[in-house]
C-alpha cells in the first residue's frame, strides 16, 4: 500500500492510473474517505466487497465529477415528467453530500448496484475527489472506506488502519470537511424517499422539492446474515445500508438525552461524549473533582455546540474514543433539525449490536 497526497498532483495521476488499471485507491471526499474502483470492471467491484468484507447485496455508489456524467450509470429517459424536474430543481445541490437513486443504465454492471435495477450515483463536493474521478475513468464506485459495519473513516489514518494492504493507494486528503456520509434520496419511484439521512439536511432538499419521507430503518436482526458475503438481501431491505447494526464501535456504546446525560455518575474505564461544551459542564459541576481523572475519556463535539462542526467531529471522535478500551461509551444525542437527525441516527446505529 503507497500513502500518497493530494498536494502532490503527481500522486492524484498516480491513483487515477491505478483506478483505469483496475486497481483500487481510497480518497477523500467532503463527506468521508471513499474506496474507489472503475465503476465499469467487474473485477475491480468485487475487490472493492472483497476487501471491506461487504456482503454483495449492498450496492455501491457511483461518483461522478461533472452533472452531464450523471448518464454514464443513469437512463434518465424512463424518468416521469415529474421526477425530471425533481431531479433538475437538486442538481442545484450538487456537487455536495446528496445521493440520487435513479433507474440504472443496462452498460452498469449488475456487481455495482447488487443487481437492482436502480443506482446510486453522486457528485462530491471536493476538488482532489473531482480531479481523481475525471482523470481516471469518470465513473468511480466508491462506498466509504471502511470494513463493513465499522465505523466511517474521516481520515486517511483511520482507512490505513482499517484496509491497510487491502487497498493498492491511499490519498491523504486530512480530515473531511463534512464527516458523515452524504444523505440518500431516492428518485426511482413516484414519492421521494430518503433511504439514508446524511450530510445534506432534509430542509434543504424538502426547500426544493416539497415533502420528502423517510424509509422506515431495518433491525439489525431482520438481516439473519449481516455479516456474510454472497448471502440474499433481507427481505424488504430497501437501502441494505439501512441495517441498524451500522457504525459500530468496539465499545458498547449508550445514548442520551441531553438531561439525562448530565444527571450520570461518572464511573472509571467509561467513555462520555457530549455534543455540546455546556451539558458537559452541567455534568462535571455535578460529578465534582472525581471526574479529573476522566482526562482523554471525555469529549465534545463542538465546545459551542454548533451542528456543522459536531458532524465533522463526529466519527473521529468515536475512533478516538474507541481506541481507549473503555467498557461503554455514554453519548448525548444532537438536539433537533439541520444535521441532528443524521448524527443521532449515527448514534442509535452504534448503540445496536
Ligand atoms: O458520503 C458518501 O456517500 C460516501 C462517500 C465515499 O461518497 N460513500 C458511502 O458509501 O457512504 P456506502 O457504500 O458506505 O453507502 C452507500 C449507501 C448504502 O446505504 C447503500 O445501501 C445505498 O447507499 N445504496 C447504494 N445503491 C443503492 C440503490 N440502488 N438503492 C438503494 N440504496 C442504495
Ligand atoms: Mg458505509
Amino acid at each position: 500500500m503507497r500513502f500518497l497526497s493530494i498536494k502532490k498532483k503527481a500522486d492524484i495521476r498516480a491513483a487515477a492510473e491505478l483506478i483505469r488499471a483496475g486497481g483500487l485507491a481510497a480518497f477523500p471526499t467532503e463527506t468521508v474517505y471513499g474506496l474507489g474502483g472503475d465503476a465499469f470492471n467487474t473485477a475491480a467491484l468485487a475487490r472493492i466487497f472483497e476487501a471491506k468484507r461487504r456482503p454483495r447485496f449492498d450496492p455501491l455508489i457511483i461518483h461522478i465529477a461533472a452533472a452531464e456524467d450523471l448518464e454514464l450509470a443513469a437512463d434518465l429517459s424512463v424518468l416521469s415528467p415529474r421526477t425530471r424536474q425533481r431531479l433538475d430543481r437538486l442538481r442545484g445541490l450538487w456537487p455536495g453530500p446528496l445521493t440520487l437513486i435513479l433507474p440504472k443504465r443496462r452498460e452498469l454492471p449488475d456487481l455495482a448496484t447488487s443487481g437492482l435495477a436502480t443506482a446510486a450515483i453522486r457528485f462530491p463536493d471536493h476538488p482532489a475527489a473531482q480531479m481523481l474521478i475525471r482523470l481516471s475513468t469518470r465513473a468511480v464506485a466508491a462506498p466509504s472506506a471502511n470494513l463493513f459495519g465499522r465505523l466511517s473513516p474521516t481520515r486517511a489514518e483511520h482507512v490505513r488502519d482499517q484496509l491497510g494492504d487491502k487497498v493498492d493507494i491511499i490519498l491523504d486528503g486530512g480530515p473531511a470537511r463534512v464527516g458523515i456520509e452524504s444523505t440518500v434520496l431516492d428518485l426511482a419511484g413516484e414519492r421521494p424517499r430518503l433511504l439514508r439521512l446524511g450530510g445534506t439536511p432534509r430542509e434543504q432538499i424538502e426547500a426544493l422539492i416539497g415533502p420528502v419521507e423517510i424509509a422506515g430503518p431495518v433491525r439489525a436482526g431482520d438481516s439473519g446474515s449481516a455479516g456474510g458475503r454472497d448471502t440474499v438481501p433481507p427481505a424488504g431491505l430497501e437501502s441494505p445500508g439501512q441495517l441498524t447494526s451500522h457504525y459500530a464501535p468496539r465499545t458498547p456504546l449508550s445514548v442520551y438525552r441531553r438531561e439525562d446525560i448530565a444527571a450520570l455518575d461518572y464511573r472509571p474505564g467509561e467513555g462520555f461524549l457530549f455534543f455540546d461544551g455546556a451539558a458537559r459542564e452541567a455534568w462535571t459541576a455535578r460529578n465534582g473533582g472525581g471526574v479529573q481523572n476522566a482526562g482523554t475519556a471525555v469529549m465534545t463535539l463542538s465546545e459551542t455546540g454548533d451542528m456543522i462542526e459536531a458532524a465533522a467531529a463526529l466519527f473521529d471522535t468515536l475512533h478516538k474514543l474507541d481506541a481507549l478500551g473503555l467498557s461503554r461509551i455514554r453519548a448525548q444525542e444532537a438536539p433537533g433539525g439541520s444535521l441532528g437527525p443524521a448524527i443521532n441516527d449515527r448514534l442509535y446505529r452504534a448503540s445496536v449490536r
